[in-house]
């Protein structure tokens, strides 16, 4: 049971589901602020805070389900959108006017039961699809290299499958009760790698189509967002790390190789076609 009193079933994918708990909490945080009385001005930063946390929270989860093979995931990131809007309008109108107290807390009120109708009914549409693929045994790799993710291009491939190794050894480090220190060291190692690769990347793209690289670049900044969000949340306690390495970064990475890289380097003549691929 969230503490905001709503029963919301777990989606079977541990990050999902710390992320899910973590906002309903604030949003009972924010209402238990509101019926204590506390002043509009020191409420307003709160709901802000919430938004934001929120829409990181949407962007993780539409990235998991895209990179899980869920069809709706489209579908699902409009459904997000959709309430992104209808929250955002009304903590617009809270910092924009000079409400009561008695209507601050109609707003958080508003705001739990929205979440919670979410997470009920249309996060509960993946679900069995994420509880049905499980997680790689214990001692294996999270993410077992295939030739399906090269792109053909040797130094990018090369640093793929490096990335892809460090997530297999982060995940086995993070998965021993002693070696939480030496973990988080090599998270912070992942985030050097990753940022390296990126700028590599765009090297290439560069040299061979400038305008591509424009959408590239903005794509990685938006995936080195997603990755410093989970590092946040994983160093403020929301999601343990080992959870996070296996419910979220390894889909991440694959999102990043087969979604965002693979299309782009085929478009530009890079990487051989999927069916010459073996
Ligand atoms: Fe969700
Ligand atoms: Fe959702
Ligand atoms: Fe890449
Ligand atoms: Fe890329």
């Amino acid at each position: 049971m969230a503490p905001s009193g709503h029963a919301v079933n777990e989606t079977g994918n541990g990050f999902i589901d710390g992320t899910h708990s973590a906002l309903l909490r604030h949003v009972h945080d924010i209402r238990e602020q509101c019926v204590d009385g506390s002043p509009r001005a020191a409420v307003i930063p709160c709901f802000d805070a919430f938004v934001g946390e929120m829409t990181v929270h949407f962007g993780h989860e539409e990235l998991i389900l895209r990179a899980s093979g869920f069809a709706g995931w489209e579908e699902h990131a409009e459904q997000h959108q959709t309430l992104g809007r209808q929250v955002g309008r009304l903590v617009d109108y809270l910092r924009e006017c000079d409400v009561s107290r008695e209507f601050l807390c109609t707003v958080a009120g508003t705001l739990d039961h929205a979440l919670s109708q979410h997470e009920i009914k249309h996060d509960g549409a993946y679900a069995a699809l994420l509880r049905a693929s499980p997680a790689p045994e214990q001692g294996a790799d999270l993410i077992a290299w295939t030739p399906g993710f090269e792109t053909g291009v040797e130094p990018i491939d090369a640093q793929h499958r490096e990335l892809a190794g460090l997530v297999n050894e982060l995940h086995r480090l993070a998965a021993g009760v002693h070696d939480r220190a030496e973990a988080m060291v090599l998270l912070e190692r992942v985030g050097h790698h990753v940022r390296a690769h990126f700028d590599a990347e765009e090297r290439v793209m560069r040299a061979a189509s400038p305008a591509r690289c424009v959408s590239h670049a903005a794509s990685h900044t938006q995936m080195l967002g997603q990755f410093d969000a989970m590092c946040g949340q994983v160093a403020s306690g929301v999601v343990p790390l080992e959870v996070a390495v296996r419910d979220f970064l390894r889909f991440w990475l694959m999102d990043h190789i087969l979604v965002c890289d693979r299309p782009h380097f085929l478009v530009m003549g890079l990487v051989r076609p999927p069916e010459a691929v073996v």
